[in-house]
């Protein structure tokens, strides 16, 4: 696998250098790579490595990394896989072309795809962009409405995990159904996971400020579950706090309220039931369920 993902890497790089461009080449090596969670499931599901599976991981990548270039915008997010993100380092303008860019040139190289595939990974971008403006905008205000939560993180993070799974599938000549609703549990537990982690960690342990998402507006589930559970004092207190630069008194009266009401426990149930429900799809394939396992318990 450490092979196969090094070939999506150097297959990412063939296609930034085939723009002709050295500084935008540049920029594109400075940023870190990440686990690449959606090449692997690719792989692993197509159970494969031949041309067109590798061509599909790296526009997945690519896809994914623009989505992440424009996401540190969004968030105002200075750090970026333990690195200062291309915002922080080259400011929001070029983050965004650098997005459009990867975007292009993703998009250039799913064209020489069936429509099938084109398709199916559009749609998922559309998604994810969707997913990002609802999210921009329930953080307004306070949300205390869990389905739209749920709706926002399905779209922003678990439609391209979703298509992803289907996408092995179909170049595996596996059953898409069973696979995309595999990818859906797996891509709504990682962002349940990834919001209960700007809680629960350090700022060293996420390579960037903990408890940001609730400074960018972010109610995230753990946060919907504790206002539901407090009193109307409760709720206004949890409220005033909301997009605020909270002090050391208010960030341990959010944590142990968090604790206390068991929100932050049923946070963790919920990612737990979208992991084994993911898990329960596809038991024969052990490298799939250790991926939803290992997924889980960088959380808890
Ligand atoms: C959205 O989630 C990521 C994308 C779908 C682009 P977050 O905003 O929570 O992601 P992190 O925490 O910055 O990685
Ligand atoms: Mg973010
Ligand atoms: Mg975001
Ligand atoms: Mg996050």
């Amino acid at each position: 696998m450490k092979n196969y993902l090094e070939k999506i890497k150097y297959n990412m790089t063939t296609y930034i250098k085939e723009l002709g461009n050295s500084e935008i080449l540049q920029l594109f090596q400075s940023i870190e790579s990440g686990k690449m969670v959606r090449s692997q499931i690719i792989q692993l599901i197509a159970e494969k490595d031949d041309k067109n599976v590798m061509a599909i991981s790296s526009i997945v990548e690519l896809i994914h990394l623009a989505s992440l270039l424009h996401d540190d915008v969004i968030d105002n997010s200075d750090t970026r896989r333990g690195k200062p993100s291309i915002n922080a380092t080259e400011g929001s303008k070029i983050s965004i072309m650098l997005g459009d860019i990867l975007y292009s040139k993703a998009f250039f190289e799913l064209g020489k795809f069936d429509y099938e595939l084109v398709s199916r990974i559009s749609s998922a971008v559309i998604k994810l962009s969707i997913g990002e403006i609802a999210d921009v905008k329930l953080s307004d205000h306070f949300n205390n409405d869990e389905v739209l939560y749920l709706d926002m993180i399905y779209n922003k993070t678990a439609s391209l995990i979703e298509t992803s799974t289907a996408v092995g599938a179909i170049l595996g000549n596996k059953d898409v159904e069973t696979f995309a609703k595999y990818g859906f549990h797996l891509g709504m537990a990682f962002q349940i996971v990834d919001d209960i982690l700007d809680i629960v960690s350090t700022s060293e342990e996420l390579g960037k400020p903990a408890m940001s998402d609730f400074l960018e507006g972010k109610t995230t589930i753990p946060y919907i579950r504790l206002w539901h559970w407090l009193n109307d004092d409760g709720k206004r207190y949890l409220e005033s706090l909301h997009k605020k630069e909270l002090s050391e008194n208010e960030k341990s009266w959010i944590l142990v309220s968090l604790e206390n009401s068991g929100a932050l426990r049923q946070a963790k149930d919920l990612a737990r039931f979208h992991s084994k429900s993911a898990i329960s799809l596809i038991k024969d394939y052990p490298k799939l369920v250790e991926l939803a396992e290992k997924l889980l318990l960088r959380g808890f």
